[in-house]
């Protein structure tokens, strides 16, 4: 069975004392994890160490980076590259928020830099794609997050997207409290792993775990994650609720 994940994604939440203490709530949470289950926390650069240090030992559960530099190294003030994450032995980066798109320009050329970085120093990315509210009411959604899979992952070899992990998320879904259905998930979820399927083969395509994220709750996780083609979620909110996030992880398949 490939991967089925929980990934919370603290995004720029969270003082350091109130990260120590969700850190610590999540630890002293019971996780049934199988396995083919993962829970990973993506957490800001600076608490990258210390989380890491207080979930250590936890079975199937990792620290991720939300960002990595399209650099390998030098005068870029300000970036973190994909190799002082290796250094930190960190395993998972996220590329390719739509916020990360919206707000800092980058681009799906970047960010096919980014996910080579990333796998220079074999960390396992978790490549986001998801259309805005104007492309899903003109219904071009499809061919506009095929374009996003295509720019940014086709120069892969088939090796690297052996167990690659996608989330799927539709940026009108995000922090709204608006979910897509879960019908609506597994539709794209679908045509997802057919665009993989097309360039990769369906043995590759069907490798590749695919998750949803946009409003993921406690309350909707099980009916989303049901879906033949979703395998997880992508979490922001409903991650800095210890108790919440548990519900999720619980609701893997
Ligand atoms: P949300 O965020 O769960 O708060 O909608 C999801 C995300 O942006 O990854």
């Amino acid at each position: 069975m490939r991967k089925q994940i929980a990934a919370a994604n603290w995004k720029m939440n969270l003082s350091l004392a109130q990260a120590n203490q969700l850190t610590d709530e999540i630890v002293a949470t019971s996780h049934s994890l199988n396995e083919h289950q993962l829970a990973i926390f993506a957490v800001p650069f600076p608490y990258l160490l210390t989380v890491k240090e207080k979930l250590k030992g936890k079975h199937n559960v990792f620290v991720a980076a939300q960002n990595c530099a399209s650099t390998k190294n030098g005068a870029y003030t300000g970036e973190v590259s994909a190799e002082m994450l290796d250094g930190m032995d960190i395993r998972y980066v996220i590329i390719g928020h739509s916020e990360r798109r919206e707000y800092y320009g980058e681009t799906n050329k970047i960010l096919a830099e980014k996910i080579n970085r990333a796998f220079e120093s074999n960390i396992n990315t978790i490549f986001c794609c998801g259309e805005p509210l104007a492309v899903r009411e003109a219904a071009i959604q499809n061919s506009y997050v095929e374009t996003q899979i295509k720019e940014s992952l086709f120069h892969l070899s088939a090796a690297q997207m052996t167990n690659f992990i996608i989330a799927y998320e539709p940026i009108w879904a995000i922090g709204t409290g608006k979910t897509a259905s879960s019908d609506q998930a597994q539709e794209m979820h679908a045509h997802i792993r057919s665009v993989i399927a097309a360039q990769y083969g369906s043995d590759i395509a069907n490798s590749v775990s695919v998750l949803y994220g946009g409003s993921v709750k406690g309350a909707n996780a099980k009916d989303i994650f049901s879906k033949q083609d979703v395998d997880g979620g992508l979490v922001g909110g409903a991650s800095l609720v210890a108790a919440e996030f548990a519900i999720i992880i619980n609701s893997l398949k």
